[in-house]
This record gives C-alpha cells, sequence and structure tokens, in this order.
C-alpha cells in the first residue's frame, strides 16, 4: 500500500500552535515559523524586538527557546522524538533552529506532565500566598534547568534578596524615568478592548506595580502620569515567594536559546504544580545592574533570568497572534530587523 502523504501544513499547525504559547518580553511574541519536508523552521522576528529594552536580542532569543521547547514538547506528546539543528543557516541568524520528526518513543511522564500544562502557564505579576515551594519541586526544577545546560540558583540569603531588590528597584526608577524606555513600554500596553493579539493587556497586571519588595514593572505607566513609586525597602519574605536565577556560563545567542528552553520547562512543571512565576528581569536590561545581579549571587557565569516562583491568584491567559500569521510554507521574507544580528 503506499505510503499516505504527510498532513504537513496540519502538523506544523499543530506545532506552531503549542510553540506561541510561550512567554515573551512585553508579550512581542518575535518569532515566526516555516514549514517544509524537513521539519518546522523557528525563525526570530527581529521587528518584534524591543530596541531599547533588548538591544542585543537576548530576551527575543530566550522567548523563541521557549516556543523551541514547546514544539519539542508538543512532538513528545505524539511520540515523536525531535531532531533539532541550532542555527542550522551560516548565513542567517535568524534562522534559530530547525526541528525535524525523529523516530517513535513514548513519551516520559515528565514530558506528558509539562505538554499539559502549556495553556495553564501564564505570568503571574504581585504578591504570592505565603506556602513554601516543597523541598522535591525545588529540586525538579533544579534537574530541568541543569538538562538544557543552564542552573537554577535559588536566592534565601537576606543580603543577596536585599541587593537584588534594590538592584530591581533601581532599574525600574531608571525605566520609569526615561521617556523613550517608558514610550517604548506603552506601546506594548494597548487600551482595553484594543482587538490586538500582542502586548500586554490591562487585565495581566496591577495597577500598582509595587506590591512586594521586588518592583514590578509600570504597565499601567503610573509614573508617566506622576504618581511617586512606593519605596518599599522592607523585604516581605512571605509574599514574595521563593526567588531564582537562572544563569549560563556563556553569553551568546546560544546561551539564549538555551536559556529559553531551559525556562520554559521550569515554567510549565511549575504551572504543573499550581506555580506560577513573576518575572523580574529589568534589572538584567541594563549592562551595569546585570553585572551586578550576577556578583550579588553568582560567583561565575551570566544571570540571565530573574523570577520569583509562588501560589497565587490564577492569573489570566494573554492573546497570541493567529497561527496563520506566524506560519508560512516557504521561509518568511526580509525581515526589517530593529535590532542587529548577533554575531555568534
Ligand atoms: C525574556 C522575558 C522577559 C520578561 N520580563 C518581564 C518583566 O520584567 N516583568 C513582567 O511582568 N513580565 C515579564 N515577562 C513576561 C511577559 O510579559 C509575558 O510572558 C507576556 O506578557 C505573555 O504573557 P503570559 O506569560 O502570561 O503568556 C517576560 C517574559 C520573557 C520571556
Amino acid at each position: 500500500m503506499a505510503a499516505l502523504p504527510v498532513p504537513t501544513d496540519h502538523a506544523a499547525r499543530y506545532l506552531a500552535r503549542a510553540a506561541v504559547t510561550a512567554p515573551s518580553p512585553c508579550n512581542t511574541q518575535p518569532w515566526h515559523f516555516g514549514y517544509g519536508s524537513e521539519g518546522l523552521c523557528l525563525f526570530a522576528d527581529p521587528a518584534r524586538c524591543l530596541p531599547l529594552a533588548d538591544p542585543g536580542g537576548r530576551e527575543m532569543l530566550i522567548s523563541c527557546g521557549a516556543a523551541l521547547l514547546n514544539i519539542r514538547l508538543a512532538m513528545r506528546h505524539l511520540g515523536f522524538l525531535p531532531r533539532i539543528e541550532a542555527f542550522p543557516d551560516s548565513a542567517d541568524p535568524w534562522h534559530l533552529a530547525t526541528v525535524g520528526w525523529g523516530p517513535y518513543a513514548a513519551p516520559t511522564a515528565d514530558e506528558e506532565t509539562m505538554f499539559s500544562a502549556l495553556h495553564r502557564r501564564h505570568t503571574h505579576r504581585g504578591a504570592f500566598q505565603p506556602d513554601p515551594l516543597s523541598a522535591l519541586l525545588v529540586g525538579g526544577l533544579r534537574w530541568h534547568a541543569r538538562q538544557e545546560g543552564t542552573e537554577l540558583r535559588t536566592v534565601g540569603d537576606p543580603e543577596a534578596l536585599r541587593s537584588l531588590a534594590a538592584l530591581t528597584r533601581a532599574s525600574e526608577a531608571t525605566r520609569r524615568g526615561h521617556p523613550a524606555l517608558a514610550a517604548e513600554l506603552a506601546n506594548w500596553t494597548p487600551p482595553h478592548g484594543s482587538g490586538r493579539h500582542d502586548g500586554v493587556p490591562a487585565h495581566a497586571y496591577p495597577r500598582d506595580p509595587d506590591t512586594t519588595a521586588f518592583a514590578g514593572r509600570d504597565y499601567a505607566g503610573r509614573a508617566r502620569m506622576g504618581y511617586a513609586a512606593r519605596a518599599s525597602s522592607r523585604l516581605t519574605l512571605p509574599t514574595l515567594g521563593l526567588v531564582v536565577l537562572l544563569c549560563t556560563r556563556h553569553d551568546r545567542p546560544p546561551d539564549w536559546l538555551r536559556t529559553g528552553q531551559a525556562l520554559q520547562r521550569v515554567l510549565l512543571l511549575a504551572a504543573a504544580h499550581r506555580v506560577t512565576a513573576a518575572f523580574h528581569t529589568q534589572p538584567l536590561e541594563l549592562p551595569d545592574l546585570r553585572h551586578r545581579v550576577g556578583r550579588s549571587v553568582l560567583t561565575a557565569g551570566h544571570p540571565q533570568m530573574l523570577l520569583r516562583l509562588g501560589y497565587g491568584d490564577r492569573a489570566r491567559r494573554t492573546p497570541r497572534r493567529p497561527v496563520g500569521d506566524v506560519l508560512s510554507h516557504e521561509p518568511p521574507g526580509p525581515r526589517y530587523p530593529a535590532v542587529p544580528a548577533p554575531s555568534r
């Protein structure tokens, strides 16, 4: 009997639908997918990079790495081993990976657990309930981060926490007082009822970003409206959650792509256990403060993501662009970068 043709676009749509649930800074969704006989190609979309907050494209590649992990999980859910070639085209720095369908192997329990959390993972902003995460779960999160070649450091030392809180506040003060940075953020916070499929909607953030010792991003533009920041020098430990730093040994595009895959493993495993994450990447977007974050916690390596993990009210989902807008049969056409291509 002749083999049935592979329903390529159906399979590609299934993978892309999983991919786009990934987090991205300001919900920019900086990715595009192309499909062909070799599988699904993942491209970064530099026109969706934040030129001021992320001039080197580091956070864009972290987001794409998270999307890549989702593609891997979606393939594993169907029982196929993904065949991944990272940075397959030396002439195109935005072609981050090609993922082909490998041989059959039943998915593991962990893979199924993470896959089942794809649509349940949402970003939390604000305080957490005081319940601590179990040591077993924390050990699992660390293990998953290690499998991607990264390290998940938990930060419990009060001095280090105080230092990270101060650096987060300092970066927020810089951002809030900088008209161009504030305008860039405002571009990605559409007003209620805008109908946009990207950006951070008003239901996803509190009006007051300073409800914990780790300042939140001022999505509501309170500083622009003249409200003073609530300087909270106290560390309200019970509602802070578990502070973690995801780090890599080196700091090149392959490390950023790796970080995204590790991040998504951590977020999905956490979500499967009803634990949500609050992101505090503001100090990592300013080179001097990023260096100081590293010095506060690490003896070596590079800080990539700063998160708090805990039990919170159910965070709500944010929109995504329709799959038809991010998936094409051909590789995407010319891309007009907001940021220059990083060199590997
Ligand atoms: C690299 C990266 C940096 C982020 N930085 C922040 C941040 O500093 N503050 C914040 O509230 N959310 C941050 N986020 C979360 C995004 O805003 C969030 O993923 C996006 O709005 C989509 O919402 P969702 O995660 O609920 O699907 C970040 C996400 C990524 C991937």
